[in-house]
């Protein structure tokens, strides 16, 4: 159904689905994962888990995965819900903590109900921010997975560069348009400008909404990774070719697909997220 709040809405199309029309027994089609946001159990590097609301979901399986295998590495779970109420897989979580020494547990409950417990249902009252994540984990030098809604994304991506964790260290997905990455911008320098060689020169892309014309060149992933390194923010969401967020008018020119997408786009139009130019192009960026 509709939010309670916004009954004007459409229903959601997939969850009404699912709730209505699938169940034990129901055969479904899907697709293998793909995305960058994955963590590899069998390392041994210390991992900083952080996550707001239904974002614990993807930190959860990381956990899981890395204790599975028995590892011993540290590990920081810090989570960020409003209660009780709202608060998945808490008592899960919990006993990974109680039952695993390697793994330390910390949940903040924004507005923490009447019958919440300190340390059953969550440690402390408040927001998970950069001071806290500062007074839990003993060194910037670590490897930090984030997820969460985009307010929170965007504090502790910030925080987390300030703080002096490397770029190449902070793994993180979210959903919705683009505003972290341009805090992004604002905080680190675009990550390729200086690489741009004269190697592609006949492969121009025109950015043509913001004036902007780059050359392609090989080191760069994708034409959003270029459009990035030339200042803009265009928006984006999985990166992997599934949500089609970054999907731009292509008004001249052909790419490839360096990923297929799941769903292509129609003809006239691009994911800039996983395509390369194959003839110069011309986008409405
Ligand atoms: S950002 Fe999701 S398809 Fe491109």
């Amino acid at each position: 159904p509709a939010p309670p709040d916004r009954p004007d809405l459409y229903p959601g199309v997939s969850s009404t689905y699912f709730h209505d029309e699938v169940g034990p027994g129901s055969k479904l089609l899907s697709k293998s994962p793909r995305g960058q946001f994955f963590l590899d159990p069998n390392r041994v590097n210390p991992v900083v888990l952080l996550s707001a609301g239904v974002g614990l979901t993807p930190l959860v399986s990381m956990l899981n995965a890395i204790v599975e295998v028995g590892s011993d590495r540290p590990v920081w779970f810090i989570h960020g819900s409003r209660n009780s109420s709202e608060h998945a897989l808490g008592a899960q979580v919990r006993s990974v903590g109680q039952e695993n020494s390697n793994v330390q547990i910390h949940i903040r409950y924004s507005r923490p109900l009447s019958g919440d417990q300190t340390g059953r249902d969550y440690d402390e009252k408040g927001y998970v921010d950069i001071e806290l994540v500062k007074r839990l984990v003993p060194r910037p030098d670590l490897d930090f997975y984030l997820c969460g809604p985009t307010p929170f994304m965007k504090s502790l991506f910030t925080g987390l560069l300030e703080w002096g964790v490397s770029e190449s260290h902070i793994h993180y997905e979210f959903f919705g348009p683009a505003s972290a990455l341009q805090e992004r911008a604002k905080v680190a320098p675009a990550k390729r400008k200086a690489e741009i060689s004269q190697c592609c020169q006949d492969l121009e892309v025109n950015f043509i909404k913001s004036g902007v014309k780059a050359n392609w060149n090989p080191s760069f992933e994708s034409i959003l990774d270029l459009a990035e390194a030339n200042g803009l923010s265009p928006d984006y969401s999985c990166r992997s070719g599934i949500c089609h967020t970054c999907l731009c008018k292509l008004e001249e020119g052909e790419v490839e697909y360096v990923l297929e997408p799941l769903e292509p786009p129609e003809a006239g139009s691009v994911l800039i997220c996983c395509s390369k130019p194959k003839t110069p192009l011309v986008i409405a960026v």
